[in-house]
């Protein structure tokens, strides 16, 4: 189950301004204004529209953010995002699907935004590899965190990736959850909708 909520008016301009069909594979091309979540390979999908209106307008995103986009599959939202930093923000994608962060790099670079990249997940270049790595703490505190794969709990390591007024959109155990962190770290969290996605792994 889904809720339709108001779409902020500069999320819809994000939307008009970056085309969903550049971040689908040839075959799903089609059907980019269906509104339905798409294959993208590797048994992952490009969000659907209505989901990422809802998670763009709850996370409130403003010119000069810096943001974290966890989970960054084609790389669409993270142009979105991109869009609505504009070039005095910084927008860092995160993907865990080695060859899906080569192609979403390939599709966002292809928009010519340069304060928004597209990374795979893991340790930063230099330290040992090993598990546990979410999101991107070397390049913390964020302003915003989208998270578009479906967490069994609130992970710790990604609030801790908030910065003081910072806001993250995470689907949890179901539920969509807005986590904000206020100055003095103390943080809030409200569910807000039933939300089907992927399990962020
Ligand atoms: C719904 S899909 C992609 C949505 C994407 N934002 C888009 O617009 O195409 C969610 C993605 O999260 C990725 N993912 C899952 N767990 C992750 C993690 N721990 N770190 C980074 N990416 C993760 C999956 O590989 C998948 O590509």
């Amino acid at each position: 189950m889904k809720s339709q909520r108001a779409t902020d008016p500069r999320v819809s301009a994000a939307f008009a301004a970056i085309p969903r069909k550049g971040f689908l594979t040839d075959s799903e091309r089609r059907y980019a204004d269906k509104d339905r979540p798409l294959p993208i390979g590797h048994g992952q999908t490009n969000s659907q529209p209505t989901t990422v209106r809802n998670m763009l307008t709850l996370l409130d995103v403003r010119s000069g953010h810096r943001v974290l986009d966890v989970g960054s599959g084609s790389g669409w939202t993270t142009a979105l995002l991109g869009h609505l930093t504009g070039p005095a923000g910084r927008v860092y994608g995160v993907e865990l699907v080695p060859d899906l962060a080569e192609w979403g790099g390939r599709n966002l670079a292809s928009l010519g935004m340069p304060w928004t990249s597209i990374q795979p997940a893991g340790p930063p270049a230099g330290q040992p590899a090993g598990d546990g790595v979410l999101g991107l703490p070397e390049h913390a505190p964020f302003d915003r965190i989208l998270v578009s794969a479906e967490a069994r709990k609130l992970p710790p390591a990604l609030v801790d990736q908030l910065g003081g007024g910072g806001r993250m959109v995470i689907p949890v155990a179901g539920r969509l959850s807005v986590v904000d962190r206020d100055a003095d770290g103390t943080v809030d969290v409200r569910r807000v909708g039933h939300y089907a996605f992927v399990p962020l792994r």
